[in-house]
């Protein structure tokens, strides 16, 4: 989206996360070591590093799914960290969409369902659910793989429906892990373009992991994360 400094406008802030892990032999491993970072509507930010750098750990945390040892993250006017459990479900069912570096599709259901339980888990019927679920299947060039369980879709296939699912609550950012990380060029275009459409069309905020050269090329910011702080690049 031609995003311009101007109009930025923040969602999200993150103000001196601190995550550490604790070892079995009792080291601390010290991974994200005070991290300060804005979120702006409709932008591509991307994050790279080295494998282990702590990206991952950084977008679960941004994303709610983990907690930080210490700092604080406001979207736009909430203090996420403040929320109780059941509020932050919530909050996350409805603002948050997730494409984890493993696509952690449900197996045992199609690609429909799928994309249909995130949203009935918001409370709407399940016609309702149904109609936008094959919507947004249909977006992503999967109108003829609505009853697929994941086991017979490709690795291609399988991350067009988590970006599906990702959508179904029309969520104020999408956070995805290597998008592109199993996937052979051609299907990596395809994500790229279906991503950059979003962005282009809808104004749909991202924030993305990854190593991919091409996928870094559609972002309007990038940061690198190395020895714990991120850096902009
Ligand atoms: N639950 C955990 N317990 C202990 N160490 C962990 C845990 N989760 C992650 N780590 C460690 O924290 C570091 C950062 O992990 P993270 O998954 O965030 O890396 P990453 O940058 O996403 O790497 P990759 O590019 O390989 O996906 C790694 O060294 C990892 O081994
Ligand atoms: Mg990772």
């Amino acid at each position: 989206m031609n995003f311009s400094i101007e109009d930025k406008k923040i969602i999200l802030k993150a103000i001196d996360l601190k995550k550490s892990f604790l070892l079995d032999n009792k080291l601390k491993l010290e991974v994200l070591k005070g991290i300060t970072l804005e979120i702006f509507k409709g932008e591509i930010l991307e994050i790279i590093g080295a494998s282990g750098a702590g990206k991952s750990t950084l977008l679960h945390i941004l994303g709610t799914i983990d907690k930080p040892d210490e700092g604080l993250i406001y979207f736009e006017e909430i203090n996420l960290l403040s929320l109780k459990d059941e509020e932050l479900s919530r909050f996350r069912n409805k603002n948050i969409g997730f494409v984890f570096q493993f696509h952690h599709l449900l197996p045992e259901f199609t690609a429909l369902e799928n994309v249909v339980i995130p949203m009935m888990i918001d409370g709407r019927t399940f016609k309702e659910c149904r109609t936008k679920a094959i919507e947004l299947l249909d977006f992503v060039g999967l109108k003829n793989r609505l009853n697929h369980k994941p086991s017979e879709l490709s690795g291609g296939e399988l991350q067009r429906v988590a970006i599906a699912r990702a959508l179904a609550n029309n969520p104020k950012i999408i956070f995805a892990d290597e998008p592109t990380g199993n996937l052979d060029s051609q299907n990596s275009q395809t994500i790229i373009q279906l991503i950059k459409n979003l962005n282009e069309e809808f104004g749909q905020t991202f924030v993305i992991v990854t190593h991919n050269p091409e996928l870094v090329e559609i972002a309007d910011r990038v940061k690198e994360i190395k020895d714990g702080q991120l850096l902009s690049r």
